[in-house]
């Protein structure tokens, strides 16, 4: 049986004092507070020792100290034979006249023509000041009083009160006493081990204190990071890690970064309302950067010298639309606008928006993990395996790539990971083709990648429901693990 330092002085005091019902406040008078008396007995509670009974006591409390008055006029009458009212009156205050020859009256004190007449008392007198006197110690339970006489004295207006308690009792369990028959041996006890005790050897000569952690205790629940947050920090250190620097823009752009720098057609099913929020307000934002926009213009319409474009009329107000952000590759052609020679390593992580249906694995608003990776010798096979190295450290088990295809990488490709016995997808990859590299003046190979976060904490985190990340539940938050 292990039990703590405390537990064993608290049991041992316990045996000296008694094996059954012994107060608890008895053994407090040992050279314990009653926190530890407490702590302690319900450990050797739990540990089958002792058992502890609760009782609702009722006891009674002196609030001041004074002279009872028929005492002060009993004496009195004792010298004197007998006195009347009046002169008494000459003595003694009204008040203790008038409540003074009432008691007197009631324990058979006779009074004759306003007159009171000598009768020994004393007795009746004695028993209300031997209680009064017991109370200037502490107060007396209910059980060892005189019923009529605490009756009498709590009519007597704030002279003693009644105090409802509970008492607790403890009683050894055989176990204990058997325990206490065979020794309890009591050593200091240590709750740090230091490195000079363990050196010196010294720790043999105390008690360590052991932890069970699958001991009841209630539970605490401290502050933390929103799982999500842990996760986008994981994210960060990864990438980091692997050399990589954050980029964070905004939600606004116009179509033209979003989407025309990318080489996506002024047609493309995704850029309809009912794919894109736009806005209405401000009505257009322009293209600051004229020259690269006749670029970009003439690779849609003709492809120039490398491509055959989308063969259409580009149009510049359609790029002049302003939208929130459909996605953060966004980031990466800005970053290449500005960084155009190798080596880039850039990411984010950031808040698209489009007009997705809300359901189990699909959010409106959500956050992707974008980057991308340029160098002279960069190559396909290098993008497979920095998105297979960030999701080995990401900690997922099975992933797989799928041929896909996006309007700005060729060839693209689609990371998908088996969850719940289905593939669901995690985001899209590719090379940036030379359309869009071209208009930069970018001779090398730019890989690039936009991953899904949400599906990502989903899996991370056992959800079934993808909602579930940005519903408050503030039990789910409370028993989230630490990652
Ligand atoms: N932008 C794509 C999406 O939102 C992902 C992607 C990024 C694909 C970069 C290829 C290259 O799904």
């Amino acid at each position: 049986m292990e039990l703590s330092n405390l537990e064993k002085r608290v049991l041992v005091a316990l045996g000296e004092i008694g094996r059954e019902n012994v107060d608890v406040e008895e053994i407090v008078k040992k050279g314990f507070t009653l926190v530890e008396v407490m702590n302690a007995l319900s450990w050797l509670k739990v540990k089958g020792l002792v058992k502890i009974h609760e009782k609702l006591e009722v006891e009674y409390c002196l609030n001041r100290r004074e002279t009872l008055p028929e005492r002060l006029i009993y004496d009195v009458l004792k010298e004197r034979g007998e006195i009347s009212l009046s002169e008494l009156s000459d003595i003694f205050p009204r008040e203790v006249v008038g409540v003074g020859i009432g008691h007197l009256k009631k324990y058979g004190v006779p009074v004759k023509d306003g007159r009171l007449i000598f009768k020994d008392v004393e007795s009746e007198i004695v028993k209300r000041e031997e209680l009064l006197k017991r109370m200037e110690q502490g107060c007396v339970p209910e059980a060892e009083v005189d019923k009529e006489i605490i009756k009498d004295l709590l009519r007597r207006r704030g002279l003693v009160r009644k105090r409802e308690k509970v008492k607790r009792y403890v009683t050894l369990t055989p176990a204990a006493t058997k325990l206490l028959e065979e020794g309890v041996e009591i050593k200091d006890e240590l709750t740090q081990l230091t490195p000079e005790l363990i050196q010196s050897g010294k720790w043999r000569d105390y008690e360590l204190k052991r932890y069970d952690v699958n001991m009841f205790a209630p539970a605490v629940y401290g502050g933390k990071m929103h799982p999500l947050s842990q996760i986008i920090e994981k994210i960060r250190r990864i990438f980091v890690e692997m050399g990589f620097e954050e980029v964070e823009t905004d939600y606004v752009f116009n179509a033209f970064w979003d989407m025309d720098s990318l080489f996506i057609p002024q047609d493309h099913p995704a850029r309809e309302m009912q794919d894109t929020f736009y806005l209405s307000k401000p009505e257009k934002i322009e293209i600051e950067d004229k020259d690269y926009m006749r670029k970009v213009k003439e690779m849609h319409e003709s492809g120039g010298q490398i491509s055959r474009g989308w063969q259409y009329h580009w149009s510049e107000s359609i790029a002049e639309k302003p939208l929130l952000r459909t996605h953060t590759t966004v980031n990466s052609i800005r970053y290449l606008y500005k960084n155009r020679e190798p080596p880039v390593r850039m990411f984010s992580i950031g808040r698209v928006f489009r007009r997705e249906n809300l359901d189990s694995t699909h959010l409106p608003e959500f956050t992707q993990i974008e980057g991308i990776y340029m160098d002279k010798d960069a190559d396909f096979s290098l993008l497979l395996g920095i998105l297979g190295e960030f999701y080995e450290r990401m900690g997922f088990p099975e992933i797989r790539f799928r041929p896909s295809y996006f309007p700005y990488t060729e060839p693209s490709l689609e990371i998908e990971v088996l969850y719940n016995g289905k593939w669901l997808e995690l985001g899209g990859a590719g090379i940036f083709r030379p359309e869009v590299l071209e208009p930069l003046d970018i001779k090398y190979p730019v890989l690039a990648w936009g991953l899904g976060l949400e599906r990502l904490a989903m899996i991370t985190l056992g959800l079934k429901d993808i909602r579930e990340l940005y519903i408050s539940d503030i039990d789910w938050l409370r028993d989230a693990k630490l990652l």
